[in-house]
């Protein structure tokens, strides 16, 4: 379908005055911090040939590329990362200049994305490159960058969370998978999508690999992550010893130059771009719900282009600064910056927002509140009320249908939801499990019309359901060639009217599939509901989430 005349494509859009005015006081600001390091500013072109961000090591997914022609055929891309022309600018225009080369960028990057999901695909970055130097001292610099570049700007409070990228190469590269199935679970450990993570590993050989991967995204925050890292890798080999050793050694170096408070530890810290080789690091600010900031060390990048550099450096999501700036000017605040005192205190001050399904789990949850002690007369009286505060407990809940909760999660509009991992299956998204709450127990199923062969362990031909994704994944491993027909609701129904063969659905009593004939075929795995949390919140505000999430476990556990 051709596009809008009157529209702008899905992920980008015009910018005016006011953002415009915002936009040229957060990189002033980003500016005057790079340059005052010695950093000097280049511009690469929108446009590169394809192979640039193509390689051994695939750096970008196909499907996020956007592609063109020239005028001779040959394949373009654009730009979906500003790391990689930089270094093909130094590895060819720069060659044999005197070292450590001290780059930076203002330029726009593109990458496609879901449609109508809120995301951008186009973005103002800004960040630097430091080409030719390796080490302690260098990585210790470029994060020391990372940290004043946030204080200067309009990130609030913030947070640099820093993690060795060693961590998980090694573990992927014990699991033995093909070049397919790492592929795949690069992208799910990259986007935090645990659900599908824990699907794919099922089939991992060694089972021991796959359990340490699933909790690496669990080890974060300030020096416990280290030391119960340091337990569970003990007897994992010296390599991975090393690189425990090395962050502890880093993030102390940061805490004695002052940034103790916000430099913390990630150790399930997987960025995107697979060129990253060893430590990495990602900065969060309370003025987002997305991370601010994303770099590390890529010292095999340059291979690539001929040259053999070591190489460090960061890009920072300049819209999303644009954004705070335009909302601090409205309140008649500058950049917040330090990241300690008041910024601190204010963002505690707000109340944790949580994200409640609507429906058959709205009952459980209440009554799971009820049971850790909080007064949830606002949530059974509200009326047609949607937004509701729990009194005297700091916490606001909000209705909403399974898939928006994950999308208020994500974006940060709400701290917390609770949501089936049905729904989390299917969707995917950015955020962290980090609790299953013992509610809305039921089962994904493959159910047919009593007496059919499906029932009898034939495959089924085609399969209606809500769940599109999950169905087609889960045909997908078993080998099968099913056709999946997206149904909205009263999936039941299909079987009887002639549409598919069997259903795809989630079970409960069982009383739906009864009065309408049907049966479970088998059943392909059981679901309950789950505590997710948006990722930035978790860094900015941990003590808070956990305390509520280890009430809720209490309850859980005497009711
Ligand atoms: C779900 C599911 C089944 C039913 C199963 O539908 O899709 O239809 O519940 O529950 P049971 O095993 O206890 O009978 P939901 O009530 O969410 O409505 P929908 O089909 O309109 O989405």
């Amino acid at each position: 379908m051709a596009g809008s005349r009157k529209q702008t494509p899905d992920g980008m859009g015009d910018r005016l005055f006011a953002g415009m005015a915002a936009e040229r006081r957060v990189l002033r600001e980003l500016e005057a911090v790079f340059e005052a390091a010695g950093y000097r500013q280049v511009r690469t072109p929108g446009l590169e040939y394809l192979s640039v961000f193509e390689s051994k090591a695939a750096y970008f997914p196909e499907e996020e590329l956007y592609k063109l022609a020239d005028a001779g055929g040959r394949l373009l891309a654009v730009r979906p990362d500003n790391t990689i022309p930089v270094v093909r600018l130094a590895a060819t225009k720069l060659q044999g200049g005197g070292l450590p080369l001290k780059l930076y960028y203002e330029q726009n990057v593109f990458r496609r994305q879901p449609e109508h999901r809120g995301r951008h695909t186009e973005t103002m970055q800004a960040g630097v490159e430091c080409i030719g130097e390796a080490g302690f001292a260098s990585d210790v610099e470029i994060i020391e960058l990372a940290a004043r570049s946030l204080a200067a700007s309009y990130a609030g409070q913030f947070r640099i969370e820093i993690g060795h990228v060693g961590l998980y190469k090694e573990l992927v590269r014990r699991l033995g998978l093909d070049e397919a199935a790492r592929e795949r679970i690069h992208s799910y450990v990259t986007s935090k999508n645990y659900a599908a993570l824990e699907e794919a590993l099922d089939d991992a050989a060694d089972r021991e690999a796959g359990a340490l991967l699933l909790k690496l995204p669990g080890l974060f925050g300030a020096g416990e992550a280290l030391d119960e890292a340091q337990a569970l890798f003990a007897g994992a080999g010296e390599e991975i010893g090393q690189m425990l050793r090395y962050l502890k050694q880093v993030t102390s170096e940061l805490s004695a130059r002052g940034f103790g408070d916000q430099v913390m530890l990630d150790l399930g810290l997987v960025n995107q771009a697979e060129y990253y080789s060893s430590l990495v690091f990602r900065g969060y600010g309370e003025s987002a719900g997305e991370p601010l900031l994303s770099g590390g060390r890529y010292d095999t990048l340059f291979r690539d282009f001929g040259e053999d550099l070591p190489a460090t450096g960061f890009g920072i999501n300049v819209d999303l600064l644009t954004e705070a700036a335009l909302r601090a000017e409205e309140q008649g605040a500058g950049p917040a910056g330090s990241g300690e005192g008041d910024a601190g205190t204010r963002a505690e001050a707000k109340p944790l927002r949580v994200a409640l399904t609507k429906g058959r789990l709205e009952k459980d949850f209440s009554d799971l509140m009820e049971r850790a002690g909080y007064d949830v007369s606002p949530l059974r009286e509200k009326g047609r009320r949607l937004l509701m505060p729990i009194p005297g407990a700091g916490i606001e809940i909000f209705l909403a249908k399974a898939p928006d909760v994950v999308t208020y999660v994500e974006h940060g509009v709400c701290d917390i939801g609770i949501v089936g991992k049905d729904t989390m299956l299917e969707q995917g998204g950015t955020y962290y499990e980090i609790m299953d709450l013992g509610i809305g127990g039921c089962r994904f199923a493959l159910a047919a019309p009593k007496g059919s062969r499906v029932l009898c362990g034939e495959a089924p031909t085609s399969v209606a359901t809500k769940y599109p994704e999950f169905a087609a994944r889960h045909f997908e491993r078993l080998g099968l060639d099913v056709r999946i027909i997206r149904i909205d609701g009263s999936v039941e129904i299909a079987p009887l009217l002639g549409l598919a063969d069997a259903i795809v659905d989630i079970v409960e009593t069982g009383t739906t599939l009864k009065e309408n004939g049907l049966e479970v075929a088998g059943t392909i795995r059981e679901i309950s509901a789950r505590l997710i949390v948006n990722v930035t919140g978790m860094k900015l505000r941990k003590a808070e989430i956990e305390a509520f999430a280890a009430r809720l476990k209490a309850a859980g556990e005497n009711g």
